[in-house]
């Protein structure tokens, strides 16, 4: 099912193993695993361009043999928005919102249900805050295969509930927070693989291939690399993944600098922005985290040493926002930009202002802010920020 010579590599130790679908974590450090494809010599960055705007345009930077026929539903190929009235002339939204299901999710789902299917097991599982359920729930219709969610009871949006719901995905609720969820699946379909369900959450390498292809869209449409790129962060594994495309343009020439990442966190849900800002070598965790961007209501993300790595390499940052910045956020990009974002995805906002304020980013620089899912996904939050507002 992959290309020739793919391989996975501990991003702590270093081993490299075989391109095994199921494993997602070092057997001799326990570090989590990320994917090396390597690339043919031919490879043009021009002939790619000639293709359909999206994820599979860039399949031979995909780890997926050529004869794989993807799950897909026309995911990526996202606009990416000049913002010049929210936030400045070389400010740029990469609205995810506009993804099939409404989220960046849809970037993984699309090659982590492709390998499910590939694999031929009974269907897919996730925990979520919400977005991951509603894609994969989405991918796993189309593939014609179950997709079991688990959800933190009372922590999930209901526009990605109801979405869940309406591909048949079926639904746990866990007492809990995301981070509870997400380790029953772990114990129970991870460490006591193989199973009839195919775990696909950012732990697993495959699926985080899929949302690289953010970087590659953001070079080819820009016709350069930008100075910085915004990302809220839950379970961190989306800036992880968009820094791995930047790193995979670079080694093949396409780009020669690549931008510093910036993380944003929401005060309440911030392990990472504390580990970074304590430059701690280990992770600060949150065991209660509150924050209205129920999407990064995460207090221990898998994929912390993943993303500090990201943001160290990158020259970059973490920072927090509080949930009124998040709001004023939203809807600056919703009325001075026609942008509607959930919650999570105006963080990326707050926090480029945030990071204008302390320094960390220049005016004239050009600035990418992810807008990871759609205002619609979150209903309840848009009301209030109008009734408050209006
Ligand atoms: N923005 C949105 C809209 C999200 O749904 C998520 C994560 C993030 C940002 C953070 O991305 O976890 O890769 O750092 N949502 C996951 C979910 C956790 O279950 O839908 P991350």
């Amino acid at each position: 099912m992959f290309r020739e010579g793919v391989r996975l590599r501990c991003v702590i130790c270093g081993s490299l193993y075989p391109p095994n679908p199921r494993l997602f974590t070092c057997r001799s450090c326990g570090g989590l695993l990320e994917v090396v494809t390597p690339v043919d010599r031919g490879f043009e960055w021009e002939r790619v361009r000639a293709r359909r705007f999206g994820v599979w345009r860039y399949r031979e930077l995909l780890p997926l043999a050529e004869w794989v026929k993807p799950v897909s539903l026309g995911e990526g190929g996202t606009p990416l928005v000049r913002v010049d009235r929210a936030a400045g002339p070389h400010v740029f939204v990469k609205f995810e919102g506009s993804n099939p299901t409404g989220s960046f999710k849809d970037r993984g789902m699309t090659v982590g249900v492709t390998i499910a299917k590939g694999l031929g097991v009974e269907g897919v599982v996730v925990a979520s805050t919400g977005n991951t359920a509603a894609s994969a729930a989405a991918y796993a219709a189309r593939a014609g295969l179950r997709c079991l969610v688990y959800l933190p009871r009372g922590g999930v949006a209901r526009g990605k509930l109801a979405q869940a719901l309406l591909h048949g995905a079926e639904v746990v609720e866990v007492d809990g927070f995301f981070d509870d969820a997400l380790e029953l699946v772990l114990e129970e379909y991870v460490e006591r693989s193989p199973s009839k369900l195919y775990p696909l959450n950012s732990v697993n390498p495959w699926r985080l291939e899929g949302q690289k292809t953010l970087a590659f869209e953001l070079v080819d449409e820009l016709g350069y690399t930008p100075d910085v790129v915004v990302v809220p962060v839950g379970n961190a594994g989306n800036i992880s993944a968009i820094w791995k495309g930047f790193r995979e343009l670079r080694d093949l020439g396409v780009i020669s600098g690549t931008p510093r990442m910036i993380g944003v966190q929401a005060t309440g849900a911030a392990p990472l922005a504390k580990t970074w800002s304590t430059r701690s070598r280990e992770l600060q965790v949150v065991e209660e985290p509150r924050t209205i961007a129920s999407a990064i209501r995460i207090g221990r993300p898998v994929n912390w040493f993943k993303a500090l790595k990201s943001v160290e390499e990158s020259r970059g940052a973490l920072l927090t926002v509080s949930d009124e910045e998040i709001l004023e956020a939203m809807k600056m990009l919703a009325r001075l930009e026609g942008l509607g974002v959930e919650p999570s995805s105006a963080a990326s906002l707050a926090g480029y202002l945030k990071a204008l304020e302390e320094g960390l980013v220049d005016r004239g620089e050009t600035v990418v802010l992810v807008a990871t899912g759609h205002a619609l996904k979150d209903p309840d939050v848009v009301r209030l920020l109008v009734e408050r507002n209006t």
